[in-house]
């Protein structure tokens, strides 16, 4: 059985430095959208939070890939250090798996509603306290919606209703400002990470550096500032002053 993680406690989202000036991390229950351009690392930030969760406190963390293979996110992760057969706690389900699983619900093409009967049931089954759904984009590819602005709003509810904290990628275009698709999502979630690209000139060339911002997030006192973010062999750290 997974621990179960007290009401009021902290998700860290372990990055070196950013932890401590948000308190610890992301308050427990929330619904975090990680928003940012290809590339930007949002696969990569979301697994990582489950995979430390599940490796180091126990915690089970149900990753639901929408549009890369499981065999593709696997190798991925693993290349990063973070094999998941090397944990306990951590279930990868990508949209095969799940396609057949919402097939079998007859629930087809309603998949925002097969998709919540199943998450129900993945719940059940594995009592994941972490969700990581990537991505948003992806699976309304999927899903038909008359009036997105009221389905998305049902779609958070029926998910805080899961008593999860819950990961929604979000991508973003590299000039755009609008964190999700349907523009509701930002007002809906209780945090907004953003992971930035930002291209620099330096001498003849252009590099491209990384930067990560915690633009929202409820009920907490937090730095509003963007971050230079350095990733090495796996492990995340930010720059600050
Ligand atoms: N071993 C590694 N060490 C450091 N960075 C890596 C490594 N392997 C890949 N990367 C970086 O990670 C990026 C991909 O990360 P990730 O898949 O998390 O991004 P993403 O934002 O989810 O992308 P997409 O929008 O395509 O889904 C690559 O573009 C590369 O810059
Ligand atoms: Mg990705």
């Amino acid at each position: 059985m997974s621990e179960v993680l007290p009401l009021d406690s902290r998700i860290p989202i372990h990055i070196a430095g950013l932890d401590e000036r948000l308190g610890g991390g992301i308050p427990r229950g929330h619904i975090v959208l990680v928003a940012g351009p290809p590339g930007s690392l949002k696969s990569t930030f979301a697994y990582r939070i489950l995979y430390h969760e599940a490796k180091e406190r126990g915690v089970s963390g149900l990753y639901l890939s929408m549009e890369q293979s499981r065999s593709s996110l696997i190798s991925q992760m693993a290349s990063l250090g973070m094999d998941p057969d090397r944990v306990k706690g951590v279930h990868i389900i990508d949209v095969r798996a799940l396609r057949k699983e919402i097939e079998d619900l007859r629930e087809q093409p309603r998949w925002l509603l097969g998709l919540r009967r199943q998450l129900g049931r993945y719940k059940e089954e594995t009592g994941f306290d972490l969700l990581a759904i990537d991505s948003l984009d992806a699976l309304y590819a999927l899903t038909p919606m008359e009036n997105p602005r009221n389905e998305v709003f049902h779609f958070f509810e029926e998910l805080r209703e899961l008593n999860t904290t819950t990961f929604l990628v979000s991508e973003m275009a590299r000039d755009s400002v609008r964190m999700a698709h349907h523009g509701v999502e930002e007002f809906l979630a209780d945090t907004i990470v953003h992971l930035r690209l930002r291209e620099l000139d330096i001498g003849m060339s252009t590099s491209v550096r990384r930067y990560i911002g915690v633009v929202k997030m409820r009920g907490v006192d937090h730095d509003m500032d963007y971050f230079p973010l350095l990733v090495e062999a796996g492990n995340f750290e930010i720059v600050a002053e």
